[in-house]
């Protein structure tokens, strides 16, 4: 691990140690950038008060104790540490990390696994907008977890079952197998839908085939499932050129619908009521976590059953976290889920600890997602009041992409292949780059801008280091340096790259996606001052800097590439 701030806190709690005694080796040295070096420590000032002598004077102890140090520390001001790192100390890190496969990212010692709920939408809807962001932001967890060496399982929470599935086989056998399919999967499930639901509140025969269709599709009738599979397996289809179109890495295997706990619900049920865990209440079988009460301050319950017997979106979270725990071996458990399904799955957790499925050394954690929102400020619509369809979303980001590169002169198969690219990773960086619990305003404009924080100014920034390669005739994996640092904008972007490891980490960790996407970002700013500021291939630079600025460039595409793939970023070579 190379990250300046990890090794600095790690050197600065062995001077506490020693300064101070053990017992104050584990204090936070509160490292952060600073203005005037490097780095500063602050933790003089707050150590100061506990042991109570003078700040500085803690300071100045400190930094005795840091003699043997890769760097320069000054006592400044009221008590703080302004560290500066040797250039020397600097460019051997760089230099590790260039020889280094991993880029500095450890691995998890030792491996969890992982189980990420995400994407998630409802088949007869349109998959719409609010998904969209679940499965970007889902995915992009999955792939981090993976890189970091945890076993992830996919879990793709379809909503693929409940009572409206009898008006929609009803509606299928009306129109015919052939126009039903044709229309799902071309993706106008919502138009199904509506068909389908104004028959039944205007036609009373409609409605009660309706209702016995759901009691024999319930009861496993073959040939009702027969067409329950028909209609699924359109709309899967359907969903899978979505994932295709984003580079999204859900397969079928992950599929693990709400069908799929039909057969553990009464056991469920029953297991929850038996241990005293539910209890009946006004007919339904019902949780009462602690804690938990409604407006008028009695106890919110969790329905499990309800009291006509039927069974709910709570049933099978109980269900599901409990296979996940017991059959799947998680560790962890991550459901990205809509910002407003919070309270829900509070309840849930609590239940499921309640009743002994959710031991305390696994974790389950709502990773919230925040409502998209038009630039109105307003929940994303069109302008006639629907929502916004997907698929017409996802195409209007690769036209507007194949508009914005259309003078670039590429061949045709090129300009394709960029514009998707590009389309995709703008309208997927979008959605990671704003912390995942904010509401978010969706912007093309915005998103495919070429400058600030978006995918196209990063994908570029890789392009660009490609061109230098490409136009210097040089394998980007011979530019092994050394690295010496001279000109401040070399040793701006070294100290940056090191970073990487421990950002991919600490994103990992927290499941916050936005962080390793600000760390590139301010990585490809980096490594524009340095271009701007240090010319590689110009005549007349002479052969050690140009080798040194080589390896940077190097190191700089390792990262920017490795830190968009770890996003689901796609990464063109040109651009
Ligand atoms: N289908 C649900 C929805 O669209 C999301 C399911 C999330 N996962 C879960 N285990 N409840 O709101």
């Amino acid at each position: 691990m190379t990250d300046p701030q990890i090794v600095l806190t790690e050197r600065v709690q062995q001077a506490l140690g020693r300064a101070f005694g053990q017992e104050h080796a584990d204090a936070d040295p509160l490292i952060r950038p600073s203005q005037f070096a490097d780095f500063q420590a602050n933790v003089a000032m707050s150590l100061a008060k506990r042991l109570r002598r003078a700040p500085r004077e803690v300071a100045e102890a400190i930094k005795a104790e840091l003699s043997d140090f890769p760097g320069t520390v000054e006592v400044s001001g009221p008590g703080f540490l302004n560290i500066t790192l040797d250039d020397s100390w600097v460019a051997a890190e760089a230099g590790q990390m260039l020889g280094d496969p991993r880029l500095g990212v450890g691995t998890a010692t030792p491996p969890q696994t992982v189980v990420i709920d995400y994407s998630a939408p409802n088949a007869a809807k349109e998959m719409h907008v609010g998904h969209l962001r679940t499965t970007i932001v889902g995915d992009a967890l999955a792939r981090l977890h993976e890189h970091l060496g945890n076993t992830v399982i996919r879990q793709n929470h379809l909503g693929d079952w409940g009572t409206p599935f009898g008006m929609l086989i009803e509606h299928l056998l009306d129109i015919g197998e052939e126009a039903a399919v044709a229309q799902l999967e071309a993706g106008m499930g919502t138009e199904y839908y509506q068909a389908a639901r104004a028959k039944f509140d205007s036609d009373e025969a409609f409605k009660t085939r309706a209702r016995v269709r759901v009691t024999t599709l319930q009861s496993g009738d073959p040939e009702t499932l027969r067409l329950w599979h028909v209609f699924m397996d359109a709309t899967v289809r359907y969903f899978n050129k979505i994932y295709d179109l984003l580079g999204v890495t859900l397969t079928d295997a992950d599929i693990a619908g709400e069908s799929m706990y039909n057969p553990m619900l009464q056991k469920t049920c029953d297991d929850l009521q038996d241990s005293g865990t539910a209890e009946i209440s006004e007919g339904a079988l019902c949780v009462f976590p602690p804690g938990f009460t409604g407006s008028d301050d009695k106890p919110l319950p969790l329905i499990i059953r309800k009291s006509d017997g039927g069974y709910g979106y709570a049933t099978t979270d109980m269900a599901a976290i409990r296979y996940r725990v017991h059959d799947l071996k998680a560790d962890r458990i991550l459901y990205v889920v809509g910002a407003d399904q919070a309270l829900h799955f509070r309840m849930v957790f609590a239940g499921a600890r309640m009743a002994g499925w959710l031991p305390d050394t696994v974790s389950a954690e709502h990773v919230q997602i925040g409502m998209m929102l038009g630039k109105d400020g307003r929940r994303f619509k069109t302008r006639s009041g629907e929502s916004v369809k997907l698929m017409d979303l996802l195409q209007e980001a690769i036209d507007r992409a194949t508009a914005a590169i259309a003078d670039r002169g590429y061949d045709e198969r090129l300009q394709k292949e960029i514009a998707h690219a590009v389309g995709m990773g703008a309208v997927k960086y979008a959605d990671l780059s704003v912390s995942h619990d904010s509401e978010y305003v969706f912007d093309f404009d915005r998103m495919l801008g070429f400058t600030g924080n978006t995918a196209p100014y990063l994908q570029y920034a890789q392009a660009r280091i490609r061109s230098i390669f490409r136009r210097g005739g040089i394998d980007p994996a011979t530019a092994t340096g050394p690295i010496v640092l001279g000109a401040p904008a070399e040793r701006a972007l070294a100290l940056q790259l090191l970073g990487f490891g421990a950002v991919v980490e600490q994103t990992t960790a927290l499941s916050e996606p936005h962080r390793l996407c600000a760390f590139l970002y301010a990585t490809a700013t980096a490594f524009t001052d340095f271009f701007e500021q240090c010319p590689v291939l110009k005549e007349g630079v002479d052969p050690d800097t140009r080798a040194s600025r080589l390896a940077l460039c190097a190191l700089t595409l390792q990262v920017l590439e490795t830190g968009l793939n770890l996003l689901g970023v796609p990464v063109p070579e040109r651009m």
